[in-house]
């Protein structure tokens, strides 16, 4: 039997010379000598998972597809990818120098492509991360967020990260904020109400004359924009009247930067300076920061991709919407919302899996969400449900009701 001794003793030299009495050959090597367990965080089990999407290698082996083969509409990514300047911008980042910690002329081009003053922004890595660092301002442990589900999974779980309590009002049967609802639950604990217009998954966008209602709720709501490139109005303007008002956006999906990571938020300065204070040193890396400037500087170009995606949205809209065995909802956004009838969603998305087309499923209720893609992609997904809806037993009775 192994025992530990030798490890300790290489140890102990290095470090200090009194362990040297630590005499460790009665522990067997599968017998941990600390228990690590007892040092992680006591709600840490219980904290649910973000559950990504799986990533192209694993889809292609798990399906035995070649990679080329697989298009991917269950991430509401750009298919068009980002402007040719980005690319050219790549190639001249300085990889050996950190990147400028305040992101200053990053900020400044966000500030003007949105309307408001430098101070007001803060960029991050991905929205994800503007999204936890509001949390980590705001709350204290036990302090409540309000949510309205179905929506983006991150709310709740970077709430239950940063030790809030979250409150879930849902939304109505067309997927619209039940803010009478909001209203009646917001309380002293009540630290943040959260919005995302359009909504993920649902597509649909919140009224303004709602967003206006719950900002007079007088409590700081974090307005979810990261689709609004594709919608057709921003509540940003009113962000000088309600210092209660967080925006939050990303480059992800208009530009086409998922892979880089760059979100930013457009808060009061007071709360900015709060933000900026407490991230990371360096969250956005140099070539996130290239890119997204590069971006900016060439909109034109990315805002045609941008164009060419809506009248995409329309077609799929179209199309989706003859096929009998789904409901489709309206959408602003880059994705189309159909719930399914006379099957399990699984079902659809695994049959449309094994055909080298993966989409974000949802069990309750049964639905699908499918990113809008290129013409081609979009074609090969019709087909896909047009086989599948072949299969489906009882679609004569869905037709006859
Ligand atoms: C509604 C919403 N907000 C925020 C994000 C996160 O964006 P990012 O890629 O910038 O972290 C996503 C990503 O899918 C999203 O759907």
């Amino acid at each position: 039997m192994h025992c530990r001794r030798v490890v300790v003793r290489e140890f102990a030299t290095r470090s200090n010379e009194s362990l040297h009495s630590l005499c460790l050959d009665t522990f067997p090597l599968n017998e941990p000598i600390v228990d690590i367990d007892r040092f992680i965080r006591g709600d840490s089990g219980r904290l649910p998972a973000y559950e990504a999407v799986p990533s192209v290698d694993e889809l292609a082996l798990r399906y035995g597809i070649a990679t080329s083969d697989l298009v991917r509409l269950d991430s509401n990514e750009n298919p068009y990818g980002p402007s040719a300047a980005v690319r050219e911008a790549m190639l001249c980042v300085a990889a050996e120098r950190y990147p400028d910690s305040q992101s200053l002329r990053l900020r400044a081009a966000l500030a003007e492509y949105s309307g408001v003053p430098d101070d007001q922004i803060v960029a991050g890595n991905g929205a994800d991360e503007i999204i936890d660092l509001l949390f980590r301002v705001l709350l204290d442990p036990g302090d409540e967020v309000a949510i309205c589900p179905p929506t983006f999974s991150v709310y709740r779980t970077t709430a239950l990260l940063n030790r809030g309590r979250v409150v879930e009002m849902r939304r109505d049967s067309r997927y619209a904020v039940d803010v009478d609802a909001v209203k009646n639950s917001v309380g002293p604990r009540t630290k943040l109400i959260v919005v995302c217009s359009p909504n993920n998954p649902t597509g649909n966008v919140t009224e303004r004359s709602d967003i206006v209602r719950l900002l007079n709720l007088g409590v700081p709501l974090l307005l979810d924009e990261a689709y609004v490139e594709f919608s057709s109005g921003s509540a940003v303007d009113l962000v000088g009247t309600y210092p209660n008002l967080v925006i939050v956006r990303t480059m992800s999906k208009w530009s086409a930067l998922a892979g880089l990571r760059l979100g930013y938020g457009i808060m009061t300065e007071v709360l900015a300076r709060r933000l900026l204070a407490i991230k990371p040193a360096f969250n956005v890396n140099a070539a996130a920061e290239a890119a997204a400037l590069a971006s900016l500087a060439d909109i034109e170009s990315v805002l045609v991709n941008v164009e060419r995606l809506r009248e995409g949205r329309a077609c799929l809209q179209r199309d989706l919407a003859a096929c009998p065995f789904l409901e489709i909802f309206p959408t602003s956004a880059n994705f189309v919302y159909c719930q399914v009838r006379g099957a399990t969603a699984q079902w659809v998305g695994e049959e449309l899996m094994r055909r080298g087309i993966a989409i974000r499923v949802f069990a309750d209720p049964a639905a699908l969400r499918i990113t809008v893609g290129t013409r081609e992609q979009n074609e090969r997904l019709m087909e896909a449900l047009g086989e599948i809806g072949c299969g489906i037993p009882d679609l004569s009775d869905i037709n006859a009701t």
